[in-house]
């Protein structure tokens, strides 16, 4: 479901969407506009992981919560979360303000226990195979380079899905659907009323040099209810 703005994804007709999409609309500079610092975050994280920063949010019971202390625990993540970026100014701003926004909204639209926040460097440590994720979704915003491909059920072949090489499982590759940087993007995954979508990491981009581009990517997923924090690693 493609939509203006992510308050649509209250609905009730969102809530039976693989795919809440909004299209921020950058231009090609504004995509581009924190490659070079993203390349000095590179540096600063594992190579395997590309992991910056996670943060977890226990909100078990919390109907025993005020709504106060709620905002409080998601600010108190997003300020851990951020401190990483707290060299470059406008990119830890629009951090911030996504991911205050997409917290708030996920914390609206689930029943949430838990929520688990983590900024990530993506370079040959991609996702490339098809797949859906193993929780109730994730919320994912790629702040420069290009963004997550998906593909609608459609146009999937499931056994072909299921084998190694994954050959000729996307039925109509024009029909393949792929967020840009600047989109807010949550995917449902298997655990959700609506079911997983299909999705992968694009394919890693090169610097004349010939090494990867990196990518900054904003996760926030929301784990099944009663899973604890080492279950939603991965
Ligand atoms: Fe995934």
């Amino acid at each position: 479901m493609r939509s203006q703005t992510t308050a649509e994804w209250t609905s009730d007709a969102a809530d039976r969407c693989k795919a809440l999409w909004v299209q921020r609309g950058w231009g090609l500079a504004e995509r581009e506009r924190f490659s070079a610092d993203v390349e000095q975050l590179a540096t600063l994280a594992p190579m395997e992981t590309g992991e910056l920063a996670q943060v977890y949010v226990d909100l078990h019971g919390r109907h025993k919560l005020a709504k106060a202390q709620v905002e409080a625990k998601i600010h108190e993540a997003i300020a851990k979360l951020s401190s990483c970026l707290s060299d470059n100014p406008p990119l830890v701003d629009l951090v911030r303000q996504d991911a205050l926004m997409i917290a708030t909204l996920l914390d609206k639209m689930h029943d949430l226990d838990a929520m688990v926040l983590k900024l990530e460097v993506v370079g040959l440590n991609n996702c490339s195979r098809w797949h859906q994720d193993a929780y109730v979704g994730r919320a994912i915003v790629t702040y420069n380079g290009a963004g997550t491909k998906f593909l609608e059920d459609s146009n999937v072949d499931f056994d072909a899905l299921k084998s190694k090489s994954q050959l000729g499982c996307v039925r109509d590759p024009a029909q393949m659907l792929q967020t840009q940087a600047g989109d807010v993007m949550l995917m449902r995954g298997r655990d959700s009323r609506a079911g997983g979508l299909i999705h992968r990491s694009p394919e890693p981009a090169f610097w004349p040099s010939g090494t990867v581009r990196n990518r900054l990517c904003l996760k926030i997923d929301v784990p099944p209810a009663g899973l604890g924090y080492t279950s939603v690693m991965n």
